[in-house]
């Protein structure tokens, strides 16, 4: 077989993405990276206005999208998403599982309703959609991709994230488990886990001093930034990680793998 060109090889143009979680942070911008890239984009969370302006922006660009608000948590409203997605583009061929929160509470102090709904929302929900996406792609015949937002707290851990973390680790475990399922069907289902990226769900922290100190830790010397994890994604929903099946790829700017010393 003759080499391909990276254009060729990350093509994505013609598919159909849903991305949760694509009304801020990581998921506003995984959406405007599909849709630029030629796949019509599914955009998926609770606040409609917002996703609103990321559609509009995206269509103003010359893409494709459809924004549908829905909590990931509730099964009626994520079958409404997909359908509604289908409606406009056809079957959903890519997944990407984002929507997420975090808490930060010392776990003697957790309250019950936090520890389900960190629960609820990281880990029950990415099954429940990756799920959804895998029986709509196998019912199509298409084969598809999905990835799931991880952390590098669902590998290490830090004091008070104890129901982030166990979600997140949750998460790589399952990556593996509908990869291993999944794989002979044509749906390679992967992982991204990020580092620390400034968005709303850590804002606060990472302006402190304690933020402060992170930053120095992690070896390139600065938090993620718009478009570091850009070519993760495209590897893992295009061709060119066709072999690739059950992987969490961690995009930290080193910060695992150094020794505290
Ligand atoms: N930023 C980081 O440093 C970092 C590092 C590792 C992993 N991550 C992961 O990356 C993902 C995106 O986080 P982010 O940093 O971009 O945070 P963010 O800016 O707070 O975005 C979170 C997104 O998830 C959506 N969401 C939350 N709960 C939802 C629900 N019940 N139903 C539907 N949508 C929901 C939010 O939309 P609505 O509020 O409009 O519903 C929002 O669009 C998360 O899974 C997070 O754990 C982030």
């Amino acid at each position: 077989m003759t080499s391909m060109k990276a254009s060729e090889l990350f093509d994505i143009s013609g598919r159909v993405a849903l991305v949760t979680g694509a009304s801020s942070g990581l998921g506003t911008r995984f959406a405007e990276l599909l849709a630029v890239n030629g796949a019509a984009v599914g955009l998926v969370a609770r606040r409609g206005e917002r996703l609103a302006g990321v559609a509009s922006r995206i269509k103003a660009a010359g893409g494709r999208a459809v924004a549908v608000e829905a909590d990931v948590c509730d099964r009626d409203a994520m079958t409404r998403a997909f359908d509604g997605v289908e409606a406009q583009f056809g079957t959903v061929t890519i997944l990407i599982n984002n929507a997420g929160i975090a808490h930060a509470d010392r776990a003697v102090d957790m309250a019950e309703m936090q520890w389900r709904r960190v629960l609820s929302t990281d880990l029950d929900a990415v099954f429940f959609w990756a799920q959804e996406a895998a029986r709509r792609m196998l019912a199509a015949g298409t084969g598809g991709a999905i990835v799931n937002i991880a952390s590098v707290l669902g590998f290490g851990v830090a004091k008070g994230v104890a129901a982030y973390a166990t979600a997140k680790a949750g998460v790589v475990q399952l990556t593996k488990a509908l990869g291993l399922e999944l794989a002979f069907k044509g749906i390679r289902v992967n992982a991204i886990a990020p580092g620390w990226f400034m968005t709303d769900l850590n804002r606060e922290y990472l302006t402190s001093e304690a933020g402060d100190k992170l930053r120095r830790e992690i070896p390139v010397g600065r938090f993620g930034e718009d478009g570091d994890l850009d070519g993760a994604l495209l590897l893992l929903v295009s061709d060119a990680g066709r072999f690739i099946v059950g992987a969490t790829i961690v995009v930290d700017g080193g910060q695992m793998v150094a020794l505290r010393g």
